[in-house]
């Protein structure tokens, strides 16, 4: 089952081989979550989207979004806009803030995005895109890739016509989310594109889109001549899918599900992570949506879950999740041949 082809992406300084990274993904992709995918096995992690009228204008949040830790590099800083002039005035405070890599996004989907002609708008109007996207790598001297979609929707796909125009431009890579602005999240992704993208452009290309498991890694190399994956969903809850790739596609090794120590051990290290970058309480409160995915599928949890949401101090959650693994050890005593205890 061995990852048979060997692929090597070049962006600036940085070889990625047989490179799987973390998509971009608003209030997902933030610091500890990137720190934990990236101690999985991401190649590269990157930021979630940052509007560059925020960015110039020095709001907060948006500034906290870029924030980032040695441990994650490389690193991809994304942002979207509609106005070259503030898009490269915030390129200039990406490449300050010391990021690896400057990722323009052209394929969000979000009426609010697009009604402001950011985003996958940027595809009805590949004039502005070429412009923008040349006056981006003029500004900088870091990398520039790009993120887009196939087309704004099936009858108006033109993924070849913009690839050779971003090639123009001289970005360091493209990523292609294998869907059109239309289908949103919905349908599934058609990886085909990617392999008539590549006969028509020179660049290195990303597929994104449906890659789920280790097998679906295979696949895409497999029938594809993508550079390099990315997977957004299917690490939400689940960041130790980058391990199993990475063990899969290496060693020719599958490893199964990640033991309860290991996952008691990352959903405390993903929390004090969560509270050392946004401080006490709002990292505990943050921290509420992960509890699901480390839980998942073990015996009884739903009703711990259901306490944890509600705890407010880390002690708190501690004296829980010993709760738990009690409960799971007792479980394991009567019920030795379960191995997680699944099935609650
Ligand atoms: C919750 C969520 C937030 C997202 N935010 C962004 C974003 O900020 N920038 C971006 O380029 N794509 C964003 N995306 C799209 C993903 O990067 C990716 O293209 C998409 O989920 C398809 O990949 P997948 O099938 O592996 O999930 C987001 C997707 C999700 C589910």
């Amino acid at each position: 089952m061995k990852i048979n082809k060997f692929t090597k992406m070049i962006i600036g300084k940085h070889n990625i081989e047989n490179g799987v990274l973390l998509a971009p993904m608003e209030s997902v992709t933030d610091l500890p979550f990137r720190v934990i995918c990236k101690k999985m096995g991401a190649d590269i992690v990157y930021t979630e989207f940052i509007a560059s009228e925020a960015l110039i204008r020095d709001v907060q949040r948006s500034i906290n979004k870029m924030q980032f830790r040695e441990d994650e590099r490389p690193i991809a800083v994304q942002i979207f806009g509609s106005k070259i002039e503030s898009m490269v005035e915030s390129a200039k405070i990406v490449e300050e803030s010391g990021a690896d890599i400057l990722d323009i996004n052209y394929g969000c989907w979000v009426k609010k995005v697009v009604n402001n002609n950011s985003g996958a708008a940027l595809l009805k109007d590949l004039s502005l895109m070429e412009n923008m996207t040349k006056e981006l790598v003029k500004a900088v001297k870091i990398p520039v890739t790009v993120k887009t979609r196939l087309g704004w929707d099936e009858n108006s796909i033109n993924i070849i016509e913009v690839a050779k125009t971003l090639e123009s431009t001289g970005i360091a890579a493209l990523t292609i989310h294998c869907r059109t602005r239309e289908m949103a999240m919905r349908g599934n992704a058609d990886w085909t594109w990617i392999n008539r993208v590549k006969e028509k452009v020179n660049l290195p290309i990303i597929l994104n889109g449906d890659v789920r498991s280790p097998q679906d890694v295979k696949r895409a190399f497999a029938e594809t001549n993508c550079d390099a994956l990315m997977i957004g969903r299917a690490a939400i809850g689940n960041p130790f899918l980058f391990k199993q790739i990475k063990a899969f596609s290496n060693n020719n090794e599958i490893i199964g599900e990640p033991s309860l120590e290991e996952r008691i051990n990352t959903l405390f290290l993903h929390l004090n992570l969560n509270i050392e970058s946004k401080g006490f309480p709002r990292g505990l409160y943050e921290f509420r949506k992960h509890y699901s995915g480390y839980l998942k599928g073990l015996y009884n949890s739903s009703q711990y879950r259901q306490r944890l949401v509600v705890a407010m101090s880390v002690e708190e959650i501690h004296s829980i999740i010993n709760e738990l693994l009690e409960e799971l050890n007792h479980y394991w005593a009567t019920k030795p041949d379960q191995e997680l205890g699944v099935g609650n």
